[in-house]
């Protein structure tokens, strides 16, 4: 084995970048979201805000397109349940804020990438704060 092999396999698995999971359909539940739904909202949010500090915009991008397909559910169970309209101007801005990041991932401004991240962020919180019941 040469001895430059085994620093560079560390080296490779430390650059693995964060893998997106796949988000499933929301559940038709009447009335409210799937947990597990949300939760995988939540990891591929967290791993999108990872991939854009580190710079891996491909993986950035797929979590983007994840979230992107995510909010368009919830975006649609809000304007079904139509006792919501505040729940689908966030789950509408979440997908917007998800699209621009793609835009800014793929022009390398990763530094407004992140502030999308972190407005993205805010939008979760300002839907929990309405919608979240525990
Ligand atoms: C348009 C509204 C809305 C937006 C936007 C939203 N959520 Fe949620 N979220 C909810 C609701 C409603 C629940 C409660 C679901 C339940 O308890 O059945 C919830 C629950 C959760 C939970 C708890 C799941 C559990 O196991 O109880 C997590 C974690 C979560 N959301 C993460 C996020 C993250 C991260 C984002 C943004 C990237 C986000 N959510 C955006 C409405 C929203």
């Amino acid at each position: 084995m040469r001895k430059n092999t085994i620093p560079a396999l560390i080296a490779l698995i430390a650059l693995l970048p964060f893998t997106a999971n796949s988000i499933g359909s929301i559940s038709t539940t009447p009335g409210e979201i799937d947990q597990d739904f949300m939760t995988d909202v939540e990891d591929t949010s967290i791993n999108l805000s990872d991939n854009v500090a580190q710079h891996f915009a491909e993986p950035a991008v797929n979590n983007a397109k994840e979230l992107i397909d995510a909010f368009t559910q919830v975006e649609q169970f809000y304007v079904a349940r139509s006792d919501a309209e505040d729940a689908v101007e966030l789950a509408r801005k979440s997908r917007e804020l998800s699209q621009k990041i793609i835009q800014q991932v793929d022009s390398k401004d990763f530094d407004s990438a992140s502030a999308s991240a972190t407005a993205l962020s805010r939008a979760c919180k300002e839907c929990h704060n309405f919608y979240k019941k525990s």
